[in-house]
């Protein structure tokens, strides 16, 4: 026996469950943190475990999933699911119109017009309030019973919300999934080396067609009601609009870009008006369904064969459409990343014509298995880049050609390569190569490299797209003349520019190293280089091994820096810079890893008096040894300024010699 103040407990979570998951489900307005909404579930959890005679079929716990079906039983639905007529332009829209104004001798008709989702057609069964059944849409007659998998659809109640509800209802609708969680859910798919799904309908569908129901729980599925089937114990009212409204009131989902318009100029407003949102919609639509909005006269039109008379499906362009790949080339971007690109046969989808679509990379291509000549599904949604989705193997002729990424860059000829566990492949050439020029310049002159004031964006776009700097060398054989012609640049702007550039020919070998934009070599590591190799032909010559001698290079970095400088165009380059007069002082090649201090650990602690702990830090390394954070048996010193706390004490404890600067200093330079 379950006491009654446990049932009532019971009751009133799942009542609060409910509340809160519509708010956050539907209305996309929670009312409490998460926390609070996980502790209350959880706590009806335990208690219907604990008393299973508790558990009922609308409970918010049962959204979970349960265990897998061997197949999925037939429905039939009580109403047959219709589909509909389609216009695909003004005219089509306009004789739709005109049709419903003849046959019901009016002058103009008011019209619902929806959304219409890109999503899986279902159908839902609520017996005296409680869902008992869902199907999809099937042959409209006969669907599959998918009620498992709908039940985990947080947007869909379990229970209509009404103290009279309806004796039977049939609510349709639309399951979708939206974009963020059908890119999250191809992430994960992709990180699990599993397949990906071509469009979010892809998703929603293979989401909802799953045996194992858990698995549906996992994918983040949405719904939105557009209508209704049978209705047994409800009055219907005169208007679809007060269908949806009382939809809403049920607290089902109803798309909030409804409307009621009349004629046709309301329908063709609203058609543009959703048109211009269709980008920024968090889900797919593919059009607006237009629906008389007098219940009456619905009725009076009813069916041709198996579409309304009283309904049409008003079509946006089609966000993916079937072409041929003529050619996969590949595109250089500001960086260096080599992109493959597929070269289309002309196609209009998304409302433009497209002759490009990305490939992303060389995996991509692969697990894509798209090839020249293949026919394949290219998608463009809002502004992003189009994209090959899925390619028509069956299609496919024996001249199909595979791709080949090329070992040179296509824009200048430099070395293409691809570092271990990286999806991308990147041309060498960072500082001769065109398409990674103005980024090359920004960041030669950005104020932690050569620090040329006044060399921004704007400058170097002007500059580039003047053909006067091919690269950073050719910054130091501007003259005044040409600089001052560009565009808005007054002579004192030009001036200024000449002379930060012509004060940046003295830096520090570190700043000169950073400058050239090797790829994985910031500011720290090339300080690092500096120090440890002292000039710049000792670096240039460096193997992969030598270089890995320096603090902190390991294997990717040094083979980065080891394709730089092997790389003839960017020696080139490096040569012009110092031939310009570009300086700086050699450092006293110490090596990182073995000095006189080499193996000892130190532990800073307290405020030195003439050195930063950072300073303090990189002359130890310099000679060998290492810092770390705290002190232990196996530290050699610890060196104490003042404010010294528990590091010192720990280290008196222990016996460990502490250094103030000067000892420091002396133990440095012996
Ligand atoms: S009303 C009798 N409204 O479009 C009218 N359908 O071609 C029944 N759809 O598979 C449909 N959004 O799933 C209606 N706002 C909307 C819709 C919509 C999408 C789908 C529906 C059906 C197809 C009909």
């Amino acid at each position: 026996m379950v006491s009654q103040d446990i049932a009532e407990r019971a009751r009133i979570l799942r009542e609060q469950i409910n509340h809160h998951s519509y708010r956050y489900y539907v209305l996309d307005n929670p009312e409490i943190p998460d926390a609070e909404y996980d502790r209350m579930f959880r706590e009806l959890q335990e208690l219907e475990s604990a008393n299973p005679g508790l558990l009922t079929p609308d409970s918010p716990t049962q959204r979970v999933g349960g265990l897998p079906l061997s197949g999925f039983s037939q429905v039939q639905h009580r109403k047959p699911m219709l589909s509909l007529n389609n216009a695909f332009d003004e005219a089509e829209v306009t004789a739709f119109d005109r049709r419903v104004r003849e046959a019901a001798g009016q002058d103009y008709i008011e019209y619902e017009a929806d959304p219409k989702f890109d999503g899986l057609a279902i159908s839902l069964v609520y017996e005296n309030g409680v869902f008992i059944q869902g199907a999809t849409r099937g042959d409209g007659y006969t669907g599959e019973d998918v009620t498992l998998n709908l039940r985990t659809v947080a947007a869909i109640p379990l229970r209509i919300a009404s103290d009279n509800p309806p004796a039977l209802l049939e609510v349709r609708g639309e399951v979708l999934m939206q974009h963020k969680d059908f890119e999250a859910l191809n992430d994960a798919q992709r990180s699990k080396g599993e397949k990906t799904f071509a469009n979010p309908r892809n998703a929603a569908a293979g989401s909802l067609r799953q045996l194992d129901s858990r698995i549906t729980a996992s994918r983040k599925l949405t719904f939105f009601a557009y209508g209704m089937g049978e209705v047994q114990g409800f009055k219907l009212p005169e208007k679809f609009s007060d269908i949806l409204d009382q939809l809403k009131q049920w607290h089902f989902p109803v798309a909030e870009q409804s409307e009621v318009v009349k004629g046709v100029d309301g329908m063709l407003g609203y058609f543009m008006r959703l048109g211009n949102k269709r980008d920024s919609l968090p889900f797919d639509i593919d059009g607006v369904v237009y629906k008389v909005n007098d219940l009456k006269l619905q009725d009076e039109l009813g069916f041709v064969s198996r579409a309304p008379r009283f309904a049409i499906a008003h079509k946006y362009p089609a966000q993916e459409e079937i072409t041929q790949v003529l050619d996969i080339d590949v595109q250089v971007g500001r960086t260096g990343a080599i992109t493959p690109v597929a070269r289309l046969a002309p196609v209009f989808v998304g409302g433009v014509t497209v002759t490009n679509a990305t490939l992303h990379n060389e995996d991509e291509v692969r697990r894509k298995d798209v090839r020249i000549g293949d026919w394949v599904s290219v998608r463009r949604a809002g502004d992003v880049i189009p994209e090959v989705v899925s390619v028509m193997h069956e299609r496919r002729t024996s001249d199909a050609r595979e791709f080949v990424m090329p070992k040179a860059c296509p824009v200048c000829g430099s070395h293409v390569v691809r570092e271990e566990g990286e999806a991308v492949a990147r041309c060498t050439g960072g500082l001769y190569c065109p398409a990674q020029r103005k980024q090359a310049l920004l960041h030669f002159a950005s104020r932690r490299a050569m620090d040329i004031e006044g060399l921004g964006e704007k400058v170097v776009d002007q500059l580039v797209d003047n053909g006067l700097v091919h690269n950073p060398a050719e910054l130091y054989k501007l003259g005044l003349g040409k600089v001052a012609n560009l565009e808005r640049m007054a002579e004192k702007s030009a001036s200024n520019l000449l002379a930060a550039i012509d004060k940046s020919r003295s830096t520090t070998l570190a700043r000169f190293i950073f400058a050239l934009g090797i790829r994985n070599v910031g500011e720290a590591t090339a300080r690092d280089l500096a120090r440890h190799f002292g000039n710049l032909d000792a670096l240039i010559g460096a193997d992969e091994e030598a270089l890995m001698r320096v603090t902190d290079v390991g294997p990717i970095v040094a083979q980065s820096i080891a394709q730089f400088f092997g790389e003839s165009h960017n020696r080139e380059v490096i040569e012009q810079l110092r031939a310009a007069g570009v300086q700086w002082a050699d450092e006293t090649a110490r090596s990182s890893k073995i000095g006189h201090l080499s193996g000892k650990a130190f532990v800073l602690t307290g405020t030195l008096p003439n050195m930063t702990r950072e300073e303090a830090k990189e002359r130890i390394e310099a000679a060998g040894g290492k810092v770390t954070g705290s002190v232990s048996k196996k530290t050699d010193y610890v060196v104490a300024g003042t404010e010294a706390g528990s590091k010192l004490t720990k280290a008196q404890e222990l016996g460990i010699p502490v250094l103030d600067e000067e000892g420091l200093n002396n133990l440095l330079d012996q």
